[in-house]
Order: C-alpha cells, then structure tokens, then sequence
C-alpha cells in the first residue's frame, strides 16, 4: 500500500469517495484506453476483492464484456470457491459470444475450480415463446439461482459504444440516442443523472434485484468511461467500484 501512496492512487481514492457514492473503490495503475494489460490488473484487484467478500455458499452473478472477461482470466483457484456458484447475470444482450455473461461465467468458475450454471435462453424470442421457456423447470431454477446471487460482478459501459457493438436495432439505438444515455450496465441505459432511459429485454438479474445484493462490485476504467461511471454511481446502492488512473483523474476533474 506505500507504492500506491506514492504512485497517487490512494489520493485518487479519497478523492473519488469524496465525490461519488460508492461503498469503497480501488484505483489501478494505467489508463486502459491506452493499455490493454490494465485491465488485467482491474480483474486482479477484483479477484482479490470477490475473496474478501465470500461467505461460503455465495451465488456470484457476472455480466459480460471484455473487463468481466479479463476478471475470468486473472481468477485463481481457491478453498474457498468450493462451494461457491457461478451464474450469468442476465440473458443475452447482443453480444458476440466472447462478450457473453455465460462464456466468462464458465471462465471464471474454471479458474476459481468453482461450480457454474448457465443460460440457456435465446436472443430473439416470440413473446409467446419466451414465457413458455421460462417457465421450464431447468430454465426456472437457473433463474432462482441468479436472483438469489449474494455477489454481483459487473461492467460498466459507454452508451454509445455498448450500443453499437451489441446489434441495437435502429429504433432502440434513436431512443438511446434521443434520451442522451451515456452509461450502460447489464443491458440497462442511464442519462448522466443516473435515470434508466433504456433497457435491453432479457431474463436474470433486473435493477430492482440488483439494489438487493449484499455485495455489488462494477469494474469500468478507461479515460473514456469517466462520464458512463459518474452516471451510473449516482442511482447505484453501495456499490464498490474497481477502476483504473485513466478513468480516476479524468473523474476527479470532471464535474
Ligand atoms: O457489459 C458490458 C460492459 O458494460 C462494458 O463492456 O468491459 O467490454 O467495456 P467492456
């Protein structure tokens, strides 16, 4: 902890607790905009958090995204995930498959030697399809699972750039567009103030549950989330957020 005194990562610290609401936060070295390899160091950093945090049996629920991805890769095995359950936060949110809650769920229970569950539950549905598959027993169970997860994992994005990676279709891009979102965390759109504008239909974890979980960890850094951040901490409940120097100094000099 001295190297980050002198590095100023713990300055940035008290700083970012003085301006956001968050529960705690961790500031890493780098600017991940810049260097891949800081996102590494974020899914260190959150690794090490998720083992502070465990009780025994939790249920860890995970979104997607290339951080969430880098969360999987620097997990390590541990006693302590013995009896500890993976799942996906929410269904599909238009992602290619490396970015999906499901592929980094596995991941990540992988490298802890955890347990995992998934889901199994298509994009596109009829309406009327998609109740009929929710209501299967082994769709349903997986369900309870998730909303009873005791750890939430999440990342945060760029409105825009979430928005045009996941194939948005041209009406919901205009609304999120028109609504100003600037942020999005597990297929949900905030404006700066931190209101829901817009949100992707899908199964699992919704915002409501989310206000309800012991413990809730968002991993975002880059220079460029700085805004997407500060919208999303400000309806966020408790929230410990895992960032980077970029998104830090940028935050701490915004306004
Ligand atoms: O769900 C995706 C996150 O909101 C952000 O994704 O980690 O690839 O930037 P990312």
């Amino acid at each position: 902890d001295m190297m980050r005194e002198v590095l100023g990562l713990k300055e940035l610290e008290r700083k970012i607790k003085k301006k956001l609401p968050v529960e705690d936060v961790i500031v890493v070295a780098g600017d991940s905009d810049q260097s891949p390899w800081v996102k590494r160091e974020m899914g260190r950093a959150c690794v090490s958090r998720i083992k502070h945090s465990l009780k025994g049996n939790d249920i860890v629920a995970v979104t997607g995204g290339t951080t969430l991805a880098a969360v999987a890769e620097m997990m390590t095995p541990d006693v302590k995930y013995r009896d500890v359950l993976f799942v996906p936060a929410r269904g599909g949110l238009g992602e290619d498959v490396t970015n999906q809650a499901n592929t980094i769920c596995a991941r990540m229970a992988e490298k802890a030697m955890g347990h995992y569950r998934l889901l199994h539950v298509p994009d596109q549905l009829s309406a009327e399809t998609y109740q009929s598959i929710i209501e299967e027993p082994a769709i349903k169970e997986v369900l309870e699972l998730i909303k009873s997860s005791t750890i939430v994992i999440h990342g945060i994005g760029d409105a825009k750039t979430m928005a045009e990676r996941r194939k948005t279709p041209p009406e919901e891009m205009t609304k999120i567009e028109q609504n100003k979102a600037v942020a999005e965390a597990f297929g949900y759109y905030f404006n700066q103030d931190g209101e829901v504008v817009h949100k992707v239909n899908t199964v699992g974890i919704q915002l409501e549950d989310v206000r309800h979980v012991p413990c809730v960890i968002a991993v975002a850094g880059g220079a460029s989330k700085a805004k997407a951040i500060q919208a999303y901490m400000k309806q966020a409940n408790r929230c410990i957020l895992i960032t980077d120097e970029g998104a830090a100094k940028q935050l701490v000099r915004d306004d």
